[in-house]
């Protein structure tokens, strides 16, 4: 397993983490393929409070060391006591005393990010905590929260980002690159949107690239991502065969011409991942912070 340090920490990730978004039901086969990423070096593992997945992973990861534990707390617990509250409730879903990566799910204009910064600060100084991280917040937003902060720094931005959703690579990417902020890519295959049918001329060509390396078309597609630098991609696999198949990503390498290949399969700013939808959830953020929902 290959590892990657996380933002300006001395923290080494595994370079592929597990998702925890809309597992199956059979819970049994989740709990087997997160088991046997973790048997095999993956480290991170992440959740969400929104999820409904943090008592599971809380059963997965009881008694075994050495994780790196990420969960979030959504957008309408961004006031002072809200964020200490759910930071309360994820660490007791989980089982433990400190959470590794604690992160702003959604961007939410209602809210002054200075008080929802006070919190997340005062969970590390208190120990609840242990890093403060950012999702789907764009360059202006993680500057913003940035000087937001007085103590300590934003260590990582969750964001979308696969070969049909690059817009982290208009200017988000060149940004956190220069503050030393990992970047954790979410949905990886536009979750699972990318090997249906309207992408088939794509995923035939990756296949094609990955016939020289005995890689699949999913392993092509993570190992893209695991190469830009400061990127480590959450991969979400429901059965042990998805999950074995996806963390083999981090145990390649695509050599740099095929990586332009790659590259050239689709325009820089594609922007088809569920990410076109952040306004909506935006405007609908700053209507419940108005009405003080
Ligand atoms: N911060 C945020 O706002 C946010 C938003 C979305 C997601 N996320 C995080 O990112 C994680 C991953 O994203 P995602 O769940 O949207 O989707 P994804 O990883 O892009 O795609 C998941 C889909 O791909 C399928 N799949 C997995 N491995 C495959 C393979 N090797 N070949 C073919 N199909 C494969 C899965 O099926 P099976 O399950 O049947 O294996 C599932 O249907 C989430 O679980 C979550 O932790 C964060």
């Amino acid at each position: 397993m290959e590892y990657k340090i996380l933002g300006s920490t001395k923290e080494k990730l595994s370079s592929i983490g597990i998702g925890t978004w809309q597992l199956s039901s059979n819970t049994e086969e989740n709990e087997k393929a997160i088991n046997l990423a973790i048997e095999k070096g993956v480290n991170l593992i992440d959740t969400a409070e929104i999820y409904g997945t943090e008592k599971l992973v809380g059963k997965i990861i009881k008694e075994k060391r050495n994780l790196f534990i990420a969960t979030k707390v959504w957008a309408t617990h961004f006031r002072y006591d809200a964020v200490i509250k759910a930071c309360e409730k994820s660490l007791e879903n989980l089982g433990i005393k400190q959470i590794d990566l604690y992160q702003l799910h959604w961007p939410n204009r209602g809210i002054n990010i200075k008080e929802t910064m006070k919190a997340m600060e005062k969970l590390v100084y208190d120990g609840k905590i242990r890093y403060i991280g950012v999702s789907n917040f764009n360059e202006k937003e993680l500057k913003n929260a940035q000087r937001a902060m007085s103590k300590y720094e934003i260590v990582s931005n969750q964001v979308e980002y696969n070969l049909i959703e690059r817009m982290p690579e208009m200017n988000l990417i060149d940004y956190m690159k220069k503050e030393k902020i990992t970047l954790l890519a979410y949905s990886p295959f536009a979750h699972g949107a990318i090997f249906k049918k309207r992408y088939e001329r794509i995923i035939k060509s990756i296949e094609e690239l990955g016939k020289k390396y005995d890689k699949t078309a999913g392993q092509m597609l993570l190992r893209w991502l695991i190469q830009k630098d400061i990127v480590i991609p959450l991969t979400k696999a429901s059965s042990p065969k998805h999950m074995l198949e996806n963390i083999a990503a981090a145990d390649f390498n695509i050599n740099q011409k095929d990586m332009k290949i790659m590259d050239n399969l689709t325009p820089k700013d594609s922007n088809a991942g569920l990410s076109r939808f952040k306004n909506l959830i935006g405007y609908y953020l700053l209507l419940r912070a108005s009405l003080r929902l």
